[in-house]
């Protein structure tokens, strides 16, 4: 990631200037989440291999952190590894792994003098030692950053969190220091891997497909769902833009009449 300056909250402007910012609509989301599909779509429409693919997908993440600084995201959310994707063979595991290996040391500097915090979510006790220490320096060394949020979502699965989550639950029921009746919805989300965070008001995919592969079950309740055929190495600000831009359109009404 090059130095990048951010002068201007673009889109912010470019949003109030639109027709598209509707009186009662949700504007600007906080929270974007992406689920960043198609890298290995992307390499065999070039007869490359798949891991071109996914090294292509990396400078997209880099134009990604950017375009959401500029646009003044707090959050955003990105499915780097799914809890389903150890599926894959031992070759793409390696090249994905070694991949977000040398991402967090060779970006860690960058990401920290740019404001950016960050926060990993999902199993990482099934990533090798060395990069779950890494993953630990980069959390420590970005703490105090606050002008976006990153949550990368690694060895991720919503279901697997949710259970994890009940067992706790269930675990401080057994010792005596949760009453049943006292666990609602707010004292759930606690037990989540994103206590303390925004659900996500958008959460955009990449390449066509449109499911949620098990991202973000939970708190997605009530997320804007944009859906792109952009290749993820293809993606970029003006895909970003153009995503927030869908977003502004929506009219949210979390169940209550419509306004
Ligand atoms: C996204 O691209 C990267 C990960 C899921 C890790 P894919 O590797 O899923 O690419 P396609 O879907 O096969 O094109
Ligand atoms: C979802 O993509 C997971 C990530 C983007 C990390 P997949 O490519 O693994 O999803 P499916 O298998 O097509 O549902
Ligand atoms: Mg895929």
């Amino acid at each position: 990631m090059g130095e990048f300056v951010i002068a201007q909250p673009q889109a912010l402007v470019d949003l109030a200037d639109s027709d598209a910012l509707l009186a009662g609509s949700a504007a600007v989301p906080v929270h974007v989440a992406i689920i960043m599909d198609g890298n290995g779509r992307w390499a065999a429409s070039r007869g490359l291999p798949r891991v071109a693919g996914h090294r292509a997908g990396v400078q997209a993440v880099r134009r990604t952190i950017e375009a959401a600084i500029r646009n003044n995201i707090g959050w955003l959310t990105l499915y780097a590894f799914s809890s389903e994707n150890w599926r894959r063979p031992a070759d793409e595991v390696r090249d994905l792994t070694g991949l977000l290996r040398r991402f967090i040391k060779s970006e860690l500097a960058e990401l920290g003098r740019n404001g950016v915090r960050l926060h990993f979510i999902g199993d990482r006790c099934r990533f090798d030692a060395d990069i779950q220490h890494e993953l630990v320096i980069a959390e420590a060394a970005t703490q105090d950053n606050s002008r976006l949020n990153l949550v990368v979502a690694l060895s991720y699965g919503a279901r697997g969190e949710i259970v994890a989550a009940a067992q706790r639950a269930l675990l401080e029921v057994a010792a005596g220091k949760l009453d049943p009746a006292a666990l609602d919805e707010t004292y759930f989300a606690s037990l989540l891997s994103t206590s303390g965070m925004p659900d996500p008001d958008l959460i955009l995919r990449t390449s066509g497909e449109q499911r949620l592969s098990n991202f973000l079950l939970w708190q997605s309740a009530y997320a804007e769902l944009v859906f792109t055929d952009v290749l993820w190495p293809d993606f970029g600000e003006a895909e970003f833009v153009a995503a927030l831009h869908e977003y502004a359109r929506r009219e949210r009404r979390f169940g209550a009449r419509p306004g």
